[in-house]
């Protein structure tokens, strides 16, 4: 469906967005663990048995983020999405934001299992995902702030109303 078409978000993707948030905000509070029982590990030392099971918890939130991203991604394209409000270059940054955020919500996973499975030099690229992450979810929060007390508009109300 073309995105003009639809003027809001299902409840099935409203969902996902605010659950994926939730696993996002997760990742990147207890996201240290993985590197303290990778380095314990690496010294012959036992990990403590809660950085472990945060450790554990890292991975399997990862992969499902991975998973319910694509599951968000096929939704958008069978269901659409309406375009962000606004005009011009407001609506080229939303845009631009959108883009980058299911950008990284692939990347930081793909370069999570890499390192695991394949090099674990590639943790420095993953750990590059905590700061993108920050400085997206504070412009992004803002600019619905933004949207919501400033400008009025329906932006905030359509990720929290299914239409
Ligand atoms: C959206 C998903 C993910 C986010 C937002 C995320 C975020 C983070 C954060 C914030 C750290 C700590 C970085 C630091 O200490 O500065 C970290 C470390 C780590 N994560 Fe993830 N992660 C995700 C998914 C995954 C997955 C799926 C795996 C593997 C299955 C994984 C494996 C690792 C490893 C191995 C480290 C330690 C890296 C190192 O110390 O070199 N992550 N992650
Ligand atoms: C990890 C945190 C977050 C991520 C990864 C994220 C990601 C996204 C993405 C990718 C979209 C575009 C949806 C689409 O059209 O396909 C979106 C839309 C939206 N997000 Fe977030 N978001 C996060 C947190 C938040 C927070 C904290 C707020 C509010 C304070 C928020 C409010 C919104 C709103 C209002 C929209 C709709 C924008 C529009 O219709 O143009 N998000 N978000």
């Amino acid at each position: 469906m073309a995105q003009s078409m639809r003027q809001g978000y299902s409840g099935l993707q409203i969902l996902l967005h605010w659950v994926i948030a939730l696993l996002v905000l997760f990742q990147l509070v207890f996201g240290e663990s993985m590197g303290a029982v990778g380095r314990a590990i690496e010294r012959g030392e036992t990990p403590d048995p809660t950085e472990q099971s945060l450790a554990s918890a890292h991975y399997w939130v990862g992969i499902a983020i991975l998973v319910l991203v694509m599951l968000r991604l096929i939704l958008r394209a069978v269901q659409g999405a309406p375009a962000p409000i606004g005009n011009g270059a407001q609506l080229l940054i939303a845009k631009l934001i959108h883009g980058v955020f299911y950008l990284l919500l692939i990347a930081a996973p793909v370069t999570g299992l890499l390192a695991i499975y394949v090099n674990e030099e590639i943790g420095e690229v993953h750990e590059v995902a905590k700061p993108l992450f920050i400085a997206f979810i504070v412009i992004h929060a803002l600019g619905a702030f933004l949207h919501h007390f400033k400008l009025k508009d329906a932006t905030l109300r359509r990720m929290l109303v299914p239409k």
